[in-house]
């Protein structure tokens, strides 16, 4: 009893709330949540199913900047796995794995089994997912430079693992890319060697036949596009210029100098009905580009991969937060030697990263008025300095001083190795197949007719980002696990499952941990069938008794999965 085990296998839920028809898993649903009218508070219910289509079908993702210290790591990386290549290290032989990626590499507690042990399944056993290692990898670079070469320039790999690699890489190379030298810094100017010429309009023509191309040339069914290319400044939003899908459309026809690359490239995107993802801090979702995403209904999500010293943030505050303690000051520095340190180093485009990474403790101080007054906010510091020493290695380092009990204070100090590339890949797959899985995803309320696709602003992502973008009106989520726990919680309601809660009431009264003694005593289908549906309700009694091992016979598996 209360031990742990795991389900490593595809599984299939046994529940009347679910149908599965073979090409798609049918949820019935109901949403529950509290509505707070002044000092009333009324619990709220809405019903709703959910459709999840399980043919996941040809994809291939185009990366803007690929032939960046990211983008050659997150092809590479891919590769390496896909084609099992091992290397050696001083350390010994080591193989390749998606350590880093949530979906991959990370497991949920999917529920209990009679004896009351707690089951954890991976993640990506939950809903068919998109695996990386069958994706087609395509994209753009300012830079020429074939991968296998980007990648030893990038000094990411070790170095044995570079040599198995080079042979994969070195014939990928970068179609040409949108260069409005004004957007990043003037010292990246040396390695724009491979760049569109002609008007805005002309150069967003021409991305459009690029992705097109790259859709035919390896028969896709869809494309998602990747920003991972430098920082750019932020654009200044201009009424009549960016802010309605009108206008930048208008703005990029009258090649207007305020319009940078990256818009030009999501919306290329849109406008192919591609899902845009923004890697990087600045502000490419000007207004225009939102209501552009909403009328052509494709996905947008951004900004700025959360890779190390904020995700530590995003989980620091809310901890010490949660347990009633006051952070007063947050100092973070990092040193980085790596292109994007480079970059990063103007003043400009260090302002995009200074903005993203400065508002992520928000939401956690705006919840807590005990500890902080209305506007109240601790002093929040970063500094970033460019040392090309530590190329990709990059070195963060975090002062947290709280105040505690009776005016008591509590310094956290922290240093974090980041090995910057290798932590933010891990999140681009993550970005790209949860983006893809939420194509696949739809929802229809009660009494409605049509199924609805998610929000085209696509806040589930935003677990990987440090500044999300979410729909306008709604609340924006910093705190890690609250992010992670929404997909979870999604992906649950896919399957009809009750949100996973932490109660573990079962374990908590004598009375129901009588029942499970009795039923690890009694023999195996009768005991759990019987015990636990008596105490609650009847379809988990059968999903459990009877539903997984059908399940595994009859379910994904027959189904392609
Ligand atoms: N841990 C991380 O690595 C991390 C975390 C958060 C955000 N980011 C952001 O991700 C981005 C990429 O990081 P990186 O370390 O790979 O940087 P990098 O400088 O090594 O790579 C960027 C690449 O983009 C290319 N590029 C620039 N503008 C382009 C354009 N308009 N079209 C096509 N290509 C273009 C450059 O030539 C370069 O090869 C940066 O903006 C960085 O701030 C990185």
């Amino acid at each position: 009893m209360n031990g742990i085990s795991s389900l490593d296998e595809m599984f299939q839920v046994q529940s009347d709330n679910v149908t599965y028809t073979g090409n798609e898993i049918i949820s019935d649903y109901t949403y529950e949540t509290t509505l707070v009218k002044g000092n009333v508070v009324k619990p709220m219910k809405m019903k709703m199913q959910f459709k999840t289509d399980v043919n996941v079908k040809k994809t291939g993702v185009m990366l803007v900047g690929m032939g960046g210290n990211n983008g050659c790591t997150c092809i590479g990386g891919a590769l390496a796995n896909k084609h099992g290549i091992e290397w050696e290290t001083k350390e010994g032989k080591l193989k390749s794995n998606y350590y880093g990626s949530m979906l991959l590499s990370s497991t949920v507690n999917l529920g209990i089994d009679p004896n009351g042990t707690t089951i954890y399944t991976p993640m990506k056993n939950m809903l068919p997912m998109l695996n990386p290692d069958e994706i087609v990898w395509g994209g753009w670079d300012l830079s020429s430079m074939n991968l296998g070469d980007a990648m030893k320039r990038a000094k990411v790999f070790d170095i044995d693992l570079q040599r198995k690699l080079y042979p994969y890489m070195r014939d990928i190379v970068p179609l040409p890319g949108v260069y409005f030298p004004d957007f990043i810094a003037a010292n990246q100017s040396d390695r724009a060697d491979n760049i569109l010429s002609g008007s805005k309009q002309e150069q967003l023509d021409i991305v459009r036949s690029q992705i097109r191309k790259f859709k035919e040339l390896h028969s896709l069914d869809k494309v998602i596009i990747l920003w991972t290319a430098n920082t750019e400044r932020f654009s200044s939003i201009v009424k009549g210029l960016n802010d309605t899908a009108q206008n930048i459309m208008s703005g990029i026809a009258a090649n207007e100098s305020e319009i940078s690359a990256s818009s030009i490239y999501a919306v290329a995107s849109i406008l192919e009905g591609c899902t845009f993802i923004n890697g990087s801090p600045q502000n490419t979702f000007v207004p225009g580009i939102v209501e552009l995403a909403r009328q052509e209904k494709v996905f947008i999500a951004g900004d700025d991969f959360k890779s190390g010293q904020t995700k530590m943030k995003s989980v620091l505050t809310d901890f010490l937060v949660s347990a009633g303690i006051k952070p007063v000051s947050i100092v973070s520095y990092n040193h980085l030697g790596n292109n994007d340190g480079k970059n990063l180093s103007a003043p400009s485009q260090f302002k995009s990263k200074e903005i993203s990474k400065s508002n992520v403790v928000d939401d956690m101080v705006a919840s807590n008025r005990i500890l902080y007054d209305e506007g109240e906010h601790p002093d929040h510091t970063i500094v970033i300095k460019y040392v090309p020493y530590v190329a990709d290695s990059k070195r963060a380092m975090d002062e947290y001083t709280s105040e505690i009990f009776m005016g008591g204070k509590n310094t956290i100090a922290m240093h974090n190795t980041c090995e910057d590339s290798l932590l933010a890949t891990p999140l681009m797959y993550d970005l790209v197949l949860l983006g893809e899985l939420c194509e696949r995803i739809s929802m229809k309320k009660e009494g409605e007719e049509k199924w609805e696709s998610f929000h085209p602003v696509l806040s589930l992502l935003s677990y990987m980002l440090k500044a999300p973008l979410v729909p306008e009106g709604a609340p924006v989520v910093n705190a890690l696990f609250t992010q992670r726990c929404a997909i979870v919680n999604v992906m649950r309601a896919c399957l009809g499952l009750s949100p996973e809660n932490h109660m573990t009431l079962e374990h908590k009264f004598e009375s129901t941990l009588t029942e499970f003694e009795k039923m690890r005593d009694a023999p195996h289908s009768n005991g759990y069938q019987n015990g636990y549906s008596n105490g609650h309700a009847n379809g988990y009694s059968n999903g459990h008794a009877n539903g997984f091992s059908n399940g595994h016979a009859n379910g994904y598996h027959q189904n392609g999965h």
